[in-house]
């Protein structure tokens, strides 16, 4: 069936004629390599040319790239029947030939060119339907963000495919609308006219627009602001100037605030400053606080300041950030500061290196030996004087200019030890300053107190005559520490002639029993010596009486006795006897 033919739309298309082809302009002509444009999208059924062709060809036959849209007519009408896709097929390589009527060729095959003209048929797409990307906070304007890209499948370098971008909407358009800026041919995104601070928003979403001439496609961009510690502290001024302190300025003192800026977002640990001081305070005298909202230093005194050992220093600061910056930035010369601290002299106590000295003597030195000695500096340099206070026991003498200690009488360990007096150091001159330090002496143990009872007894009873033997235990102790006066006590009778009517018996280290050998006493008083040995070094013995009284009612009673009234003296007999 022969399509409809609509001849004037033939003016639509441009024909190329190739080389050799001299009917320029004309829609019909004899059987030659032949090359047509047609634009693609238009109506089908379209007539391309009318071939002619010379006896004895009587048909047209067409092969090739026809795609089932090209046809031609026993008459050699080449025609189309559906629209072109230039985006299908840019180029259609068709062959015309004549046939006779037996079906040979007698003319061709020739090679007929189609070529498809682009129309703008196609709407730019976006390579993506949502695109995300950041921007540092605090970035200057201009900074890129990213590139959207988009396609269009019309021909290259045509308007049909050329594209340009636009931004259709900023949300929120906090602080302002226009934040960004996209370039309208490459599609590059950046930002406009401000930093951003993520405080302020942290998140914009943008709607872009790609058009070309014709077609016009959307896309969404969401923009997160966001955190990165590329802004170094920045001090006000690098130098602080001098700053004048006597040097019993309190500890405590806050005594200069400083201040650096840091552009980074306010309150992260990225803007954060922390003041540490690099030179001049190796000591740690002096510390710096950061006050939290504002950045500003605050250098406070930690350790007294000493005129004498540092009068001038030159201090630096150096302003820094918890967080650790970003790759490639540094910390430089701007986060730096100086100041100069001087410290004047006050007049000042002597100093003594302790609170407390402590010395150890045998509690049986001599009278006049060194027990000890104490040093105390004036930190003015002032000559010193010593002397000593709460010596209540009067044992002791410092030497006045050397600070040395002797004793002057004997000592004692079981009155009192460690035994503790101050020591006063005065300046000579100046303001007469003094301090006072402690002197504690520790007496060490000799064995020097002899046994004795622990406690007064009151003795046993026995009814006269006496009827069988009878008892009493007792305790032995001592004044010295155990170590000194040895491991346990030994007991005996301390004369001969009261062996007959008495018996001491050993029990453990402390206790021993004295016992009647027999029943046949007299009624009267008894008095029973006894020998208690400490076993130290030296030994030292105790005598110690029992005085004995068998009545009608007969008792022993035990005296509590100084012991050492008894040292070395087994004629203690002498001792009275106590009489309930
Ligand atoms: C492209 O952007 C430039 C400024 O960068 C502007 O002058 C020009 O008009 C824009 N062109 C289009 C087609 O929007
Ligand atoms: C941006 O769009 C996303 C959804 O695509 C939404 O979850 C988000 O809240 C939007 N942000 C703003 C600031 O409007
Ligand atoms: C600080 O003191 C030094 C001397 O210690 C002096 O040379 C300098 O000029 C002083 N600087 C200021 C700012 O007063
Ligand atoms: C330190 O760096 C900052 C930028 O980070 C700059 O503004 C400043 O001038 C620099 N200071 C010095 C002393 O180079
Ligand atoms: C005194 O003796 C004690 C031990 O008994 C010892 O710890 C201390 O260091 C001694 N002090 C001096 C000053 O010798
Ligand atoms: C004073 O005592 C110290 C120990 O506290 C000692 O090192 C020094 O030698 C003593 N000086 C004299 C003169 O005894
Ligand atoms: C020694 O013996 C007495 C009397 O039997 C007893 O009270 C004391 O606890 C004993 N002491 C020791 C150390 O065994």
């Amino acid at each position: 069936m022969i399509p409809q033919v609509h001849l004037h739309s033939l003016c639509l298309l441009i024909l190329y004629l190739t080389t050799g082809y001299s009917q320029e302009g004309k829609f019909s002509g004899p059987l030659k390599p032949m090359t047509f444009s047609i634009f693609e999208g238009q109506e089908p059924s379209q007539i391309i040319f009318q071939f002619k062709a010379n006896p004895p060809a009587v048909t047209f036959q067409l092969t090739g790239e026809t795609d089932n849209i090209f046809m031609i007519e026993r008459d050699g009408l080449l025609y189309y029947t559906r629209a072109l896709d230039r985006e299908a097929r840019s180029t259609h390589n068709l062959q015309v030939a004549a046939l006779d009527a037996s079906g040979a060729v007698v003319e061709g095959p020739v090679p007929i060119t189609i070529e498809v003209k682009d129309i703008n048929d196609n709407r730019p797409m976006f390579l993506q339907s949502k695109y995300e990307g950041s921007v540092r906070q605090n970035s200057r304007p201009g900074s890129s963000i990213g590139t959207l890209t988009a396609h269009d499948r019309d021909e290259e370098n045509t308007a049909n495919s050329f594209l340009a971008y636009r931004i259709v909407e900023q949300t929120p358009k906090l602080p302002m609308d226009g934040l960004f800026l996209i370039e309208n041919f490459s599609g590059m995104l950046q930002l406009a006219k401000q930093s951003l601070k993520k405080q302020d928003t942290p998140q914009y979403n943008l709607t872009v627009a790609v058009s070309d001439k014709d077609f016009k496609t959307l896309c969404s961009v969401q923009i997160n602001v966001i955190d990165i510690n590329d802004q170094i502290p920045i001090f006000e001024k690098s130098d602080y100037g001098n700053l004048t302190l006597t040097e019993d300025t309190k500890v405590g003192s806050t005594i200069l605030a400083i201040q650096a800026t840091d552009a980074d977002e306010p309150f992260t640990g990225s803007s954060k400053i922390l003041y540490h001081i690099t030179v001049g305070d190796s000591e740690g005298r002096l510390g710096v606080d950061t006050d939290p909202h504002t950045n500003t230093g605050y250098v406070i005194i930690k350790k007294p300041l000493d005129f004498e050992t540092a009068a001038v220093s030159n201090i630096v600061f150096k302003a820094e950030n918890p967080e650790p910056l970003v790759f490639g930035v540094t910390y430089n010369e701007s986060s730096f500061a100086k100041f100069t601290l001087i410290v004047t002299d006050v007049n000042e106590a002597p100093q003594f290196p302790q609170h407390v000295f402590q010395a150890n003597v045998s509690e049986d030195v001599a009278i006049g030996t060194k027990v000890g000695n104490v040093t105390a500096k004036d930190p003015e340099g002032l000559d010193i004087r010593y002397s000593l206070r709460g010596d209540t026991r009067g044992w002791l003498k410092i030497d006045h200019v050397t600070g040395e200690i002797f004793s002057v009488a004997p000592l004692d360990r079981e009155a009192g030890s460690p035994y503790r007096v101050q020591v006063v150091a005065t300046e000579v001159g100046g303001s007469s300053l003094s301090s006072v330090s402690e002197f504690h002496l520790t007496l060490l143990d000799v064995n020097d107190n002899p046994p004795r009872l622990a406690k007064e007894y009151t003795g046993l009873f026995f009814c006269h005559p006496l009827r069988a033997p009878g008892s009493l235990i007792f305790e032995a102790t001592d004044d010295d520490q155990p170590k000194f006066r040895g491991p346990h006590f030994t007991f005996s009778l301390a004369s001969g002639n009261l062996e007959n009517d008495w018996e001491v018996s050993k029990i453990n280290v402390t206790h021993a029993r004295l016992s009647t050998r027999h029943t046949s006493f007299e009624e009267r008083e008894y008095i029973v010596l006894i020998r208690i040995n400490d076993g130290g070094r030296p030994p030292l013995e105790g005598i110690v009486s029992l005085p004995g009284i068998i009545l009608t009612v007969v008792f022993i009673r035990m005296k509590k006795d100084k012991g050492k009234d008894n040292v070395e003296s087994t004629q203690a007999s002498e001792v009275k006897p106590l009489r309930s």
